[in-house]
């Protein structure tokens, strides 16, 4: 029995990790064996590479090739280590942020060559592929004022990638909107400026028809 992977995207304040776990508690609710992670991270490894990525004191001076292969150091860990076992029980994955993120990030964000930027995903992934991806689209202001507030409330927290400038942003959604043009099937946009309801109810609405068609494990 083959699993189910469902990952979601987006900038930052975009609502993802407000969205994933409402989407892990439905699908447990429906008697599914799901299991939720977040990228950079997910193992023990990968928790550490994401400080080192983000909050690290030692962190100011990383290139974004250094960036790039470690966001994908992490991701290749975390396939191996739980995304194959868990699909192959017939299990569900969610995960807040994938490879289109290194896509966005990486290849528009930091403007790497975007065919190298495919080739370091591909040996990080090979075949392991989301089966659906939900790209939380906001106005870039909204964005900003989500991630203001955010940082008001935790002002001691610094974030790395989130320092850089509104142009990387601007590149960011474009690379998003690229990659969600190139792959219509498998990344649905979801208009994220609405409330937190109304946005679960879109995903549920595109959830709910798959997990019924496909033999996923259940308790
Ligand atoms: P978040 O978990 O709060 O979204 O933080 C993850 C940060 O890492 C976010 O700024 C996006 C960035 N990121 C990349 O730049 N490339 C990647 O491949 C991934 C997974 C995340």
């Amino acid at each position: 029995m083959k699993g189910l992977f469902i990952t979601f995207e987006g900038t930052e304040g975009s609502g993802k990790s407000t969205q994933a776990p409402l989407l892990v508690d439905r699908l447990r609710e429906w008697g599914h064996t799901v299991r939720v992670f977040r990228e950079p991270g997910g193992t023990p490894i990968g928790e550490e590479i994401r400080h080192t990525l983000k909050h690290s004191h030692a962190n100011a001076a990383m290139t974004a090739e250094a960036e790039l292969l470690l966001m994908n150091a992490s991701r290749a860990q975390l396939v191996r280590e739980v995304i194959r076992p868990a699909l192959a029980r017939g299990e569900v994955i969610v995960c807040d942020r994938f490879y289109d993120s290194t896509t966005a990030y990486q290849g528009y964000g930091r403007q790497l060559d975007l065919t190298t930027v495919r080739h370091v995903i591909d040996l990080a992934v090979g075949p392991t592929r989301p089966d659906l991806t939900f790209f939380l689209k906001v106005p870039l202001a909204l964005s900003e004022e989500r991630l203001r507030s955010r940082q008001a409330t935790m002002p001691f927290i610094r974030d790395r990638i989130e320092e850089a400038d509104r142009a990387f942003f601007e590149r960011v959604a474009q690379g998003y909107d690229a990659a969600a043009a190139a792959e219509p099937k498998r990344i649905q946009i979801i208009n994220a400026s609405g409330t937190v309801a109304e946005i679960q109810s879109a995903i549920w609405r595109i959830v709910a028809p798959l997990v019924a068609t496909r033999g996923v494990q259940t308790w």
